[in-house]
């Protein structure tokens, strides 16, 4: 894709090389146009939104509630149903916060599987502890996959709640949450995905996946840091308690009672990320420019070539190999440890990830510390890949592996 110019950063040098970013599945970097719009909001239009009957309210107002509709029409929801937050684990937070306020029962259940990220994991735990309800989780396949048989023998009549990741950080694995959305809605739980890996990478729409909730944040889609969105169908949002409380989510308050606002204001409480809103606004615009169905293409293709030119390498072991997968790739290099990787890659100007990604206790199922991740996103070259495979080579040099 012809989009490295629109990255300024992708301009710099690191220890005296040019930069490969390779870490896109922790953040993404920042187009021009998203710099941009955040800056021109400070600079020219810069006001507390809703309050204010002056020009500079109304047009921040304006472009806050503009962002809202380009988040909701990315996702093909209504612009009541996507409400604004600071990032998925926040939007993941609000409904385990609201369902600890509402509807679960002792010997309740809610389904997660092995590969979800801490954030769809420790929420749902700790609500779990609180009111009393288990949490079970769908198994893995040998190749990162969900086991499908499990979900089927999981989702049953005491479960409430189906969370589970679109696309996984640590493997790349795609899981195909339509189907266990059919399974969650056929023993009346709601199903939860948590978009972070997917929105940004291909095409999301709520309404095909017949999902309840969506988890997503912007910083992963090109757009800024503190701005995430939760969509949910309008009528569980509505019944849902709000998960902060203040100013801004109010329609009208005595000293005895408050009725609430309406949605999506209702769980905006204070001053919103105004600028982070707008950032976002313009990233979904660049990504919706460039064509979902091109960036998924185009990353299938980087992913092909990178797990072909990856795999080729004497001692190395992919880790997760699902048929369904984002452009993702985990490896262990036999003898050199992901950190020590990771540092010597560094050395060559290429930023890859090493650890257990926030997802501690999948690695503890695959019974390995971490892993080394590469994670492509939409500047990424082949060029940059063969930068990744011969720095990997000179590691094993250094390791004498
Ligand atoms: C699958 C998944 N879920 C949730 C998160 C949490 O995202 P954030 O840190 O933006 O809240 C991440 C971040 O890496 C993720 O990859």
């Amino acid at each position: 894709m012809d989009v490295r110019k629109d990255f300024p950063i992708l301009k710099r040098k690191i220890h005296g090389k040019e930069l490969v970013y390779l870490d896109n599945a922790a953040t993404t970097q920042k187009p021009q146009v998203v710099l941009d719009a955040e800056r021109d909001y400070y600079t020219n239009h810069n006001a507390n939104i809703h309050r204010g009957v002056y020009v500079l309210s109304e047009e921040a107002t304006n472009l806050y509630e503009k962002a809202h509709e380009k988040a909701s029409h990315f996702i093909n929801a209504d612009f009541q149903e996507v409400v604004f937050t600071r990032n998925t684990t926040e939007s993941l937070n609000l409904l385990a916060y609201s369902y600890s306020v509402w509807d679960l029962q002792k010997g309740d259940e809610i389904v997660l599987s092995r590969l979800e990220h801490h954030s769809n994991l420790v929420p749902w735990q700790q609500l779990a502890q609180l009111k009393g309800v288990t949490v079970k989780f769908i198994e893995l396949e040998n190749d990162g996959s969900l086991d499908m048989e499990s979900a089927k023998k999981l989702i049953g009549k005491k479960t409430k709640i189906v969370s589970i990741a679109h696309m996984s950080n640590a493997l790349g694995t795609i899981n195909d949450v339509r189907e266990l959305g059919k399974m969650a809605h056929s023993v009346n739980a709601v199903m939860i995905v948590d978009g972070a890996q997917s929105v940004p990478h291909f095409s999301v729409d709520v309404k095909k996946l017949d999902c309840d909730f969506l988890a997503f944040s912007a910083h992963k889609m090109y757009g800024p840091t503190g701005m995430g969105c939760l969509y949910g169908k309008k009528d569980l949002l509505e019944n849902m308690k709000p998960f902060l409380y203040g100013g801004e989510m109010i329609r009208e308050v005595s000293y005895e009672h408050t009725r609430f606002n309406d949605l999506p204001w209702k769980f905006e409480a204070g001053t919103s990320n105004i600028a982070g809103a707008i950032g976002l606004g313009a990233a979904v615009d660049y990504v919706s420019s460039l064509g979902m169905e091109s960036i998924e293409e185009y990353e299938k293709e980087l992913l092909m070539y990178g797990t072909k030119k990856l795999s080729a390498i004497p001692g190395l072991t992919l880790i997760g190999t699902s048929k369904k997968k984002g452009g993702i790739i985990s490896f262990d290099m036999k003898g050199i440890p992901p950190h020590d990787m990771a540092s010597i890659l560094d050395a060559d100007g290429i930023c890859v990830r090493a650890g257990h990604h926030c997802a501690m206790p999948l690695m503890n199922h695959l019974g390995i510390h971490g892993t080394c991740r590469a994670s492509f996103g939409i500047y990424n070259t082949k060029k940059e890949i063969d930068r990744l495979a011969e720095s990997i080579e000179k590691a094993k040099k250094i390791f004498k592996v």
